[in-house]
């Protein structure tokens, strides 16, 4: 059997939604990409929707709209994927690594705590293979400090913490579309504010800083006339990435309830296993269920994390591994030598030890019962081969 890592979860919907697009004459950002935006704002009760053609370029706008120069601090755990530090570097800032909770993989507290200098900006949490941050707490850091908040939450819709939509905090968040993600428009991403003047100018941001109706130009209501208010960029998505993404909207609850089904499943078959930690679940929090990653009991085997990799994909199982902390990095190693800051890896003693344990398991709404039994199964048995 061979089992992918991911399936997107289309239909006949979407492609019909993008040839009724590609039929009518307008493809790009137009009334598909706002209808997209308000159904997004509804679902996750935000006052504002942006959408963009990534997450990354999200993230890179959401913190233009604060005041950010080289040499600002801006904190963010060290286990996340490179974006989340990348947009830190475009304006010569530094993204200073926070050590992550052992269990959950999301930022320490206790590590945000200790990096706040005078330099501190603000602080982007990620949450966690869409298992919410501890987000109180960072809040009133960023209160007592006077810092900004930026929620990461590319893999978390629909996650809730304390019964609240992430997207629906007064913080900037920012989601991701990417192929992979719990709904997807091939690429793109969100950013959800509830500031009116920070969301006026995210969207004049997305396309090269002119005025708000430029995107009519072309179109019979338009002007050719324009100004240029800000130094914008090109980071709008199309009317066919967003036709895509009303339909994923529209069947998101049911692909959730699919995600949820799957990952009870995969912790029933593991529950009796001695060489897996399972991803736990926190009270008060609501995760997306955007992946499935388990951490291997070393001190029980007799093999690394690496063979265990080899023989699933031996056995036809995709897997992966979220994620490769970002301070071994060759760039954020040369960069952090370059400013005399020091890179011990012994400063991340959690986010060494997920970096040697963790797999991420395949998990996709069209999941079969037969395909997630196989994956545990051959797991399983890897492991008890391997068992001391
Ligand atoms: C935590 C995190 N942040 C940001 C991104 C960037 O998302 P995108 O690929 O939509 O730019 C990803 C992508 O996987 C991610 O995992």
């Amino acid at each position: 059997m061979k089992i992918p890592f991911h399936k997107p979860f289309i239909d006949d919907n979407e492609i019909e939604a993008v040839s009724d697009v590609l039929k009518s004459g307008w493809l790009t950002m137009g009334s598909k990409t706002f209808e997209f935006e308000a159904m997004f704002a509804e679902k996750v009760s935000a006052r504002h929707a942006i959408s963009f053609n990534s997450a990354t370029s999200a993230l890179h706008i959401a913190l233009s709209l604060y005041d950010i120069k080289p040499g600002d601090e801006i904190i963010v755990p060290a286990v996340t994927f490179v974006a989340t530090a990348e947009t830190v570097r475009y304006f010569g800032a530094v993204p200073v690594f926070a050590d992550v909770e052992r269990d959950t993989h999301n930022i320490s507290i206790e590590s945000v705590e200790k990096l706040i200098t005078d330099k501190t900006k603000g602080i982007i949490p990620v949450h966690y293979s869409g298992l919410p941050a501890d987000l109180d707490p960072l809040f009133e850091i960023c209160r007592k400090h006077n810092l900004f908040l930026i929620e990461d939450s590319a893999h978390a819709f629909p996650s809730y913490y304390k019964d609240k939509p992430i997207g629906s905090f007064e913080s900037p968040s920012v989601f991701s579309f990417y192929a992979n993600k719990t709904i997807t428009t091939g690429e793109g991403g969100m950013l959800t504010l509830s500031d009116d003047a920070m969301a006026d100018k995210a969207k004049k941001m997305r396309l090269h800083g002119i005025d708000k109706d430029a995107w009519k130009r072309y179109s019979h209501d338009g002007s050719w006339m324009y100004d240029v208010t800000e130094l914008g960029y090109k980071y709008n998505p199309t009317d066919i990435s967003s036709s895509i993404g009303i339909e994923q909207l529209k069947k998101s609850d049911y692909m959730t309830r699919l995600r949820k089904d799957i990952c009870h499943k995969y912790n029933h078959l593991f529950s009796s296993s001695d060489s897996l930690e399972l991803y736990p679940s926190k009270e008060g929090r609501e995760s997306s269920n955007y992946i499935y990653p388990v951490k291997l009991k070393l001190e029980s085997l007799s093999v690394n994390r690496d063979y265990v990799i080899d023989e699933l994909k031996k056995r036809g199982i995709s897997v992966s591994m979220h994620f490769i902390p970002l301070y071994r990095f060759s760039y954020y190693k040369e960069f952090y030598e370059s400013i005399g800051r020091k890179n011990n890896f012994d400063n991340y003693p959690n986010s060494e030890y997920i970096y040697e344990r963790e797999i991420t398991l395949p998990l996709y709404p069209s999941m079969t019962d037969e395909e997630s039994e196989y994956v545990a199964e051959n797991l399983i048995s890897i492991l008890s081969e391997k068992s001391k």
